[in-house]
């Protein structure tokens, strides 16, 4: 059915169909954004795609939704295809049978690749290059799990669109981000590339990375499309373990899993990548409830789908599909509208439109989806755009976004404890014991997604403490420990370097490649190696700082938990040591706030904040407590809770007052919270308000994030921070799954974090 071909008018249809050079002779290199004539307007633009599709065989229209990486590289994030090379690569490129390539590397192979199709193939259709641009391109910046702990989406907006720059003038325009899939256990391995476990939190940054990825307007040549990913639930992995089932409710999915999607599209996103993951039964890649359903009836997402990695052929180890031909229908059907890497559309969907088991117009509507957006990225107009720059090597850094990455690296930072004020460390007269598997060397320190060649090493924590101490550096450096098991003497070197210093840095944590994908864990502690290190060096009795590198919340013990400083460093990027020197030496205030709750042990894992409550809940500190929601073996508080986060000068919470002790449903409640900084140097408070409904017709969370803002306080100063509240922050999904608001009474808390703050109430009213 080519509905929409009939309604354009026949004059469009020559003007357009003059404009591609598959009408014309093949244009050389030079001449090909001449001949591809800009669209003048929506409605032209519209009439190009619809004169294409009119024109396309089936097998291009399969092609236009088949997309690879490449055949001439590996990707070590991805599993090897073995099946795919070079001239194949070619062939596909010159007979429109491919959409586009990712994680390919260099300039020169795209311009070459993009001038085939455009120039060589019948339609001269251009090709759309992606790639896993996750927390930098060349500049690196911290892990996006990281830089959420700088609960600052502006930032996260900010090194999005660094990011952009740099990949689009390596010919990139479209990133597989941001992940934005809430991770609540700790197991799971990928947790450190969204924003943690929290619905909102995870929502602000969802939205701020798009708007940087897509900057202002997708066809500037700048631009990088943005692709949430993974569509659904893919976080929820039963154990935490990669891939695995994610067997939750739909409320949950739509109270918490859902929400950040929504928050990027509506910033902009045109695309969306399917999950791995099944949920109840049916594989997200197959799942037409979530991909039409959800996605196109009632969010309207006018962008296209495509799969994870081969994640339409794994329909058939998933045991959903009889065969690969099935696997393809189904996932197609349901609205996967690309296939990453499997080629099974390219091979199937021109049989399964034959045998009428694809209609022609479900084929159309993914066409149109893809083609719409490579017009809105301005490939029509001018495809070499981004692929005409100077070679990747001759390319320098930019200053500004090393300076952007110590920035962000700094503000990710978590200060955790800090006892007897034991940092920041004088740079005079110290004598630094820097201990620890990532106490030097550059591995182990950008995180799991630095794919781009030519990128400059990282500074090591070692260099970095250095360059701020300058000449006078006294900095005793040790490793100690491997990361996972013992160095013969490591432990002797370094308890005698501890007891000639007089403190200790320990820089102790997980690998880069204990998480990431395929990267989960049982046990979310230390490697015993480093545990045994951390004692001994515990025994000396020097005051021991902790630098916990990490790529999800962890279960600390013994003389870590009790070390008297900890800052959790995550994977902070191209500027690591930099970033932890200003820290350590008071250069800069740390600031950052948990995205994720510590626990207490791994056995209380998954552990989040905004739990449901019980029939039965546990009085709190009361172990031991017989019939009661509890352990018998720990509380269930929080080592350090979600939110929080400590920095040099102490912040107290003065008050909280409300504009009226019941909010109408038309009305605003206004939270006014005075925060004093009762220190010596300037502050920055992360002041979160929280929420809970006491009875709905639904049970709510014990609490939830619905406002925080960042604020400096002067030393001695106190600082009003005002909210203002509508019942529509208060809506949750009622019990037929529609958003519903109930009046009723809340509790309401600003504080710290997801513990504690001072507690209010007020009522929900109908009027
Ligand atoms: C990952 C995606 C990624 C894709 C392409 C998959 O294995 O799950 O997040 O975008 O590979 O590299």
């Amino acid at each position: 059915m080519h509905v929409r071909k009939a309604a354009v008018p026949a004059l469009v249809f020559l003007l357009s169909a003059l404009s591609f050079p598959a009408l014309l002779p093949p244009a050389t290199a030079a001449s090909v954004s001449k001949d591809l004539q800009p669209s003048r307007s929506p409605d032209a633009a519209e009439a190009r795609i619809e004169s294409l599709i009119a024109r396309m065989t089936v097998q291009e229209k399969a092609g236009q939704l088949s997309l690879y990486g490449p055949a001439d590289i590996d990707t070590p994030n991805n599993p090897q295809a073995g099946s795919r090379n070079v001239q194949q690569e070619t062939a596909d490129v010159r007979a429109g049978r491919l959409t586009g390539l990712f994680n390919n590397a260099g300039l020169e192979g795209k311009r070459r690749l993009q001038q085939m199709a455009v120039n060589e193939s019948r339609l001269g259709i251009p090709l759309i290059f992606g790639a896993d641009v996750i927390h930098g391109f060349r500049t690196m910046f911290p892990m996006p799990l990281a830089e959420a702990s700088s609960w600052e989406p502006a930032l996260a907006e900010r090194t999005a669109r660094a990011a952009a720059i740099e990949a689009t003038a390596d010919g990139f325009r479209w990133t597989f981000a941001p992940m934005v899939d809430v991770a609540r256990d700790a197991r799971w391995g990928r947790g450190l590339e969204g924003a943690g476990e929290d619905a909102y939190l995870s929502r602000q940054f969802a939205a701020a990375r798009v708007r940087g990825f897509q900057g202002p307007d997708l066809s500037r040549p700048d631009a990088m499309l943005a692709t949430p990913k993974h569509f659904a639930a893919y976080g929820a992995a039963e154990g935490g373990l990669d891939y695995s089932v994610s067997d939750i409710s739909e409320r949950t999915l739509r109270e918490v899993y859902l929400p950040p999607f929504r928050a990027a599209l509506d910033a902009g996103a045109l695309s969306i990548m399917s999950a791995f993951n099944e949920i109840g039964g049916v594989p997200s890649t197959a799942n037409p409830a979530l991909l039409t359903g959800v996605l196109r009836d009632e969010w309207k997402f006018k962008g296209f789908v495509v799969s994870d990695y081969t994640a339409d052929e794994e329909l058939v180890e998933h045991g959903y599909a009889a065969n690969p031909r099935e696997a393809a229908r189904q996932a197609f059907m349901a609205g996967t509208d690309v296939s990453m890497q499997s080629g099974l559309y390219a091979r199937y969907l021109p049989d399964l439109v034959a045998s009428g088991e694809v209609p022609m117009a479900r084929l159309d509507d993914a066409v149109r989806r893809v083609l719409r957006v490579k017009q809105k990225l301005g490939l029509f107009d001018d495809p070499m755009r981004g692929l005409d720059g100077p070679p990747a090597a001759q390319r320098t850094e930019n200053p500004e976004f090393i300076a952007l990455a110590r920035e962000s690296a700094r503000r990710s930072i978590v200060m955790l404890k800090n006892e007897r004020a034991l940092l920041p460390l004088s740079k005079a007269g110290t004598k630094i014991a820097l201990i620890g598997p990532f106490a030097e060397g550059t591995v182990d320190l950008m995180g799991a997604w630095s794919l781009s060649p030519g990128q400059s090493a990282p500074v090591g924590v070692d260099q970095g403490l250095r360059a701020a101490l300058g000449a006078d550096s006294s900095v005793n450096v040790v490793r100690g420990s491997g990361i996972e098991s013992a160095l013969p003497g490591g432990i002797d070197a370094a308890v005698a370097a501890a007891r000639d210093a007089d403190v200790v840095l320990l820089a102790i944590g997980e690998s880069q490649k204990m998480s990431g994908e395929a990267r989960s864990r049982t046990d979310i502690g230390l490697p015993q190696a480093q545990q045994d290190l951390a004692e001994a060096v515990a025994a000396t009795g020097k005051p021991v700082v902790v630098l916990l590198s990490n790529g999800r919340a962890m279960a600390l013990k013994g003389a870590v938990r009790d070390a008297r400083a900890i800052l959790v460093t995550w994977f902070l990027g191209v500027q690591t040591g930099n970033a932890i020197a200003d820290v350590v030496f008071g250069d800069f205030n740390p600031s950052g706030r948990l995205p994720v709750s510590f626990p207490q042990t791994a056995g209380q894992v998954p552990y989040y904040y905004g739990h449901k409550r019980t029939g039965r809940p546990s009085p709190e500190n009361a172990p031991g407590t017989a019939f009661r929601t509890r352990y018998l073996d720990a509380t269930n508080e929080a080592l350090y809770p979600f939110g929080f986060g400590i920095g040099y000068a102490p912040v107290h919470y003065d008050g909280v007052e409300l504009s009226s002790e019941r909010l109408p449903l038309s009305g605003t409640l206004r939270v006014r919270a005075t925060v004093s900084n009762t220190g010596q140097r300037e502050a920055e408070e992360v002041v979160q308000l929280y929420i809970a409904q006491r009875a709905a017709s639904v049970t709510r969370p014990v609490r939830e994030l619905k406002e925080f803002r960042k604020v400096d306080i002067a030393p001695g100063a106190s600082t009003v921070v005002e909210f203002a509240l509508t019942a529509n922050d208060l809506a949750f999904v009622g019990r037929d799954m529609k958003p519903a608001v109930e009046p009723g009474d809340f509790d309401l808390w600003v504080g710290p974090s997801a513990a504690g703050g001072i507690r209010k109430q007020f009522a929900l009213t109908r009027e």
